[in-house]
């Protein structure tokens, strides 16, 4: 049994009398440790995959296991803790809270657990140190580069020691300098943290850092080995 196993996967929206279906009848395998990057045209369903992955979202139909436990029939309550210890979200716009420090934004994730906050204090410190921002815990996201305010919600996603990582465009707003950065720190999360990451991307630059791409079209995957 693969790590992520998703089977006939298919998440429905309804609006008035049609129904979208940004995913339909999706097979996915994906083993623990791999750094996956998903391509395809906007409107492929990417986001809308991503979501269910990182239990944000949850499917019409078919079933996904992460871990051997089954998503699709877990209540929401439950799933709300399990990605809590389980998922690292990153997002193309960082989703920065701007009236919080960067060191504010990194311990918020940390509140939903019963850390002291000298424990929450040391965990705050490695992620922030780890993406080399150990100078700036007291600046406001306004007072950041895009780089550096994607580096901070890269600490807040890692904060929680989670066992994956997704990742919705993470260089989408970047310049090439801050986006090569920032797929030299995800790849080292991969590498040296064993991390499950799962990356979605429109630049075959930044795709091409990931042991392998997959594409979505139209909800269903199209398989590329390269
Ligand atoms: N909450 C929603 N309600 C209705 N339609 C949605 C919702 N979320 C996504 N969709 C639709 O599903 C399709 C796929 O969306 P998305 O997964 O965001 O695509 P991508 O990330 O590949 O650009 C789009 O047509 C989008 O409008
Ligand atoms: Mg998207």
């Amino acid at each position: 049994m693969s790590y992520i196993e998703c089977r006939k996967l298919t998440r429905a929206f309804h609006k008035g009398d049609t129904v979208i279906k940004p995913l339909r009848d999706l097979d996915l395998d994906i083993e623990e440790g791999m750094f996956l990057a998903l391509m395809g045209p906007s409107g492929s369903g990417k986001t809308t995959l991503l979501n269910l992955l990182a239990g944000i979202d949850t499917a019409t139909s078919g079933s996904l296991k992460i871990g051997g436990i089954e998503l699709t029939s877990m209540p929401r309550s439950r799933l709300a803790s399990w990605r809590a210890d389980t998922i690292g979200y990153i997002f193309q716009l960082y989703n920065l809270v701007p009236v919080l420090t960067a060191y504010e934004n990194v311990e918020l994730p940390l509140l939903l657990h019963n850390y002291s906050k000298k424990e929450r204090h040391a965990k705050v410190s490695l992620a922030l140190d780890l993406v080399g921002l150990a100078d700036r815990y007291d600046h406001y996201p306004r007072q950041l580069s895009g780089g550096q305010e994607q580096r901070v919600a890269i600490a807040r996603a890692i904060v929680g020691d989670p066992k994956i990582i997704v990742a919705d465009e993470p260089t989408g707003d970047l310049d090439a300098a801050a986006a090569a950065a920032t797929m030299a720190m995800l790849k080292r999360l991969n590498i040296e943290f064993k991390k499950t990451m799962i990356m979605v991307t429109h630049d075959p630059k930044t795709a091409a850092v990931a042991q392998k791409t997959l594409h979505l079209e139209k909800g269903q995957l199209i398989e590329n080995n390269a």
